[in-house]
């Protein structure tokens, strides 16, 4: 197991203001909620529009759980054409920045004439409700817009992250099989233009199941268009003013496939549903922010990751708020850009990572000083661990000691936050660095390696025990995958793959991965995804990665390279190989460092020693690794990292500026 190095220390101290006195509503609400799921959830449900109601509150035949079987309903209904009978209808739904300072103001009337259009873009391309289209954009109105007019139309769409590489597109548009690639010509990044229709046609040429690109005019530059595939946004849609009416449908029809990282060499595609989807998210957004008529919501996550589908496109229109929507890098031009737009547009509710936190506390507070940020009511964090010091600095600079923080535990499979500080049910006592309680209808516990459940202050396997309702349907057409994923290991309970620890108020401090997962400022990325991409090179026979702690990205991949015979390790091949893994899955494969060694450490039954691995990657010695998870002996693992110190030519990546999520 990890070393538990944040628990202990951060545990203790509490800033001064951050206390609220507790009343029970929470309690009272989390336990009914437990103890009666199926009534819980049917008074909440009430809140969302259907077209008919379901049958059946829950079908929980483990592992799969089917909410609100037999109802029909749609998402883009639930985020526009409800509002267009009610004052929302000229709210604004997104105050948009593009990175060069342009700016587009979209009301909920205006999204709703536009989801429209798009909806009949589709429609006239072939789209039927069941077809895969791909979203590969970078953070402009047209992302969220197609979203809603796929989820209108019944397509199910995957989102991929405009920093991916062509190849990463390609594999998952295979594994969806998209009919359509819809992206632009390419996006501004601090500065330079990325190309992304580039990478559009080369996955449409590895994938045939591709028939139509649909490109929308974003950057200047020239872009080749080929007449009997590519078609231009604006082209379509001026024959396409029209009315499209939702699709009925079926709350466990599928809204969409995310792919993530886990522990095998694929990415695998998450499926989430449409009926307890669009319920989990709008309910975890009241409670964990206390939103409201007046809400300026600014989540600043890409809608790459499942944070921007849930938390910038999906909950906040379900309730009819106003959000702030960027393009760019958080630190352009200038470092302050993010405490620019706070005060330009009254950002009441700011959502962002632990990265970030920890970029501007390095760039210093001074920056955040500059700006008027009276405006924020509440506080948010989510991706990875925030450590102490991070969330003390966020509070203090950013909040400036008067507002709460909701750090929100979560995951792409759970749909929407799970652990979270709740003042929307009512206030909350704080602790630096805790995720502090679990949502209503999250059972949580923590077990050992055997499934016992661990006393209080001790550090074990996070389970959720009951399903929920933002639970993904599946892995999309691998269910043998998502049984051993998620169901084996403890049967009958969800396992996410955190080591977790409850303390003796039973506040939740999440501690990292407990498996092969690597989180680099928030994105998630997999061992196995690194290995089978980098051994993917000709020069390479063999490799390992593993992370590192980073101070500022949380971790740091790390690689170890066998090399063929007659290649020698250079410099030069290591930026081929950075490169190389670039190309193939996107910036945020990027190594921090890459160790050349004549061989890996393993055990007699071919196991690598992952331990050794990250004891030389970390400066450490041997005798830190002695709990040895891997079978092998402590002479064999002695014999082993000698060798491996011995070999070792290892070369840095020059410092790079974190992509933030
Ligand atoms: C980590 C992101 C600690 C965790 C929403 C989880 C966190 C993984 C937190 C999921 C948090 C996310 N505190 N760790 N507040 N939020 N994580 O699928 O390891 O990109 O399993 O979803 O991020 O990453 P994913």
């Amino acid at each position: 197991m990890k070393t538990m190095t944040q628990g202990d220390t951060r545990v203790a101290h509490l800033p001064t203001g951050s206390y609220y006195s507790p009343s029970g509503e929470y309690d009272e609400m989390h336990r009914r909620s437990i103890e009666d799921p199926e009534g819980f959830w049917a008074e909440q449900a009430r809140s969302l529009d259907w077209m008919k109601p379901w049958d059946k509150v829950l079908d929980w035949k483990a592992p799969y759980a089917r909410w609100f079987v037999g109802g029909k309903l749609n998402l883009s209904y639930q985020c526009l054409d409800r509002h267009m009978k009610t004052e929302v209808k000229n709210k604004v739904a997104f105050y948009w920045e593009g990175e060069l300072g342009d700016s587009q103001v979209l009301t909920y009337a205006e999204l709703y004439r536009l989801t429209n259009n798009y909806a009949a873009a589709l429609k006239r391309l072939g789209v039927k409700r069941g077809d895969k289209v791909a979203l590969y954009l970078p953070m402009i109105p047209a992302l969220p817009i197609f979203m809603l007019a796929c989820a209108r139309i019944g397509a199910i769409f995957t989102v991929v992250f405009s920093a991916f590489s062509g190849q990463a597109l390609a594999d998952r548009v295979e594994d969806v099989e998209a009919k359509v690639i819809v992206t632009a010509t390419g996006m501004h990044r601090r500065g330079k233009i990325l190309p992304l229709k580039d990478n559009a046609v080369e996955a449409a040429s590895k994938c045939p199941c591709v028939e139509k690109i649909i490109v929308v005019k974003h950057t200047g530059h020239h872009v080749e268009m080929d007449p009997a595939r590519d078609v231009w946004l604006s082209d379509i849609l001026a024959e396409c003013d029209e009315y499209v009416a939702p699709e009925e449908m079926d709350a466990n029809d599928p809204l969409f496939v995310l792919y993530t990282s886990g522990s095998t060499g694929k990415p695998k595609g998450i499926l989430h549903g449409t009926g307890g989807y669009s319920l989990w998210i709008a309910k975890t957004l009241q409670w964990a922010f206390k939103t409201d008529a007046q809400t300026v919501w600014w989540c600043t996550a890409d809608i790459g990751w499942i944070t921007g589908h849930s938390y910038v496109v999906y909950a906040p229109l379900e309730l009819g708020l106003t959000s702030v929507m960027y393009e760019g890098a958080p630190d352009y031009p200038g470092i302050d850009r993010w405490w620019q737009i706070i005060a330009k547009y009254g950002v009441t509710t700011f959502y962002t990572s632990p990265t970030a936190i920890r970029m501007f506390m390095r760039h210093g507070e001074e920056w955040p000083a500059k700006h008027d940020l009276s405006s924020l009511k509440m506080l948010g964090s989510v991706g990875e661990p925030i450590n102490p010091e991070a969330w003390l600095w966020y509070y203090r600079n950013i909040g400036h000691e008067r507002i709460s923080i909701s750090d929100t535990w979560w995951q792409t499979e759970t749909g929407g936050f799970m652990i979270s500080p709740t003042p929307g049910i009512q206030a909350h006592p704080l602790k630096p660095g805790s995720a502090t309680k679990p949502m209503p209808g999250v059972d949580v516990a923590v077990l050992d390696a055997d499934g016992k459940e661990l006393p209080n202050g001790q550090t074990g396997f996070i389970v959720i025990r009951k399903p929920w309702p933002g639970m993904l349907l599946d892995i999309y057409r691998n269910p043998e995958l998502y049984e051993k994923t998620y169901w084996s290991r403890f049967p009958g309970y969800y396992l996410p793959g955190d080591y977790c620890m409850k303390d003796q108020d039973n506040f939740l401090w999440l501690l990292g991965r407990a498996d092969e997962v690597i989180k680099v400022a928030g994105h998630r990325i997999s061992t196995a995804e690194l290995e089978s991409a980098i051994v993917g090179h000709s020069a390479v026979a063999e490799a390992a990665a593993c992370s590192r702690p980073d101070e500022v990205k949380g971790e740091a991949i790390i690689l170890f390279v066998t090399l063929r015979k007659g290649t020698t390790p250079s410099v030069e091949i290591k930026n081929e190989l950075t490169r190389h893994l670039r190309a193939t899955i996107g910036t945020l494969a990027t190594p921090e460092e890459i160790f050349f060694v004549n061989l890996l450490p393993k055990t007699r039954s071919g196991k690598i020693m992952r331990r050794l691995l990250k004891a030389v990657a970390t400066g450490a010695t041997i005798g830190d690794t002695s709990t040895l998870d891997d079978g092998a002996s402590v002479d064999e693992a002695k014999a082993a990292f000698a060798e491996l110190t011995d070999s070792a030519h290892h070369y840095k990546t020059s410092e790079k500026k974190p992509d933030i999520k």
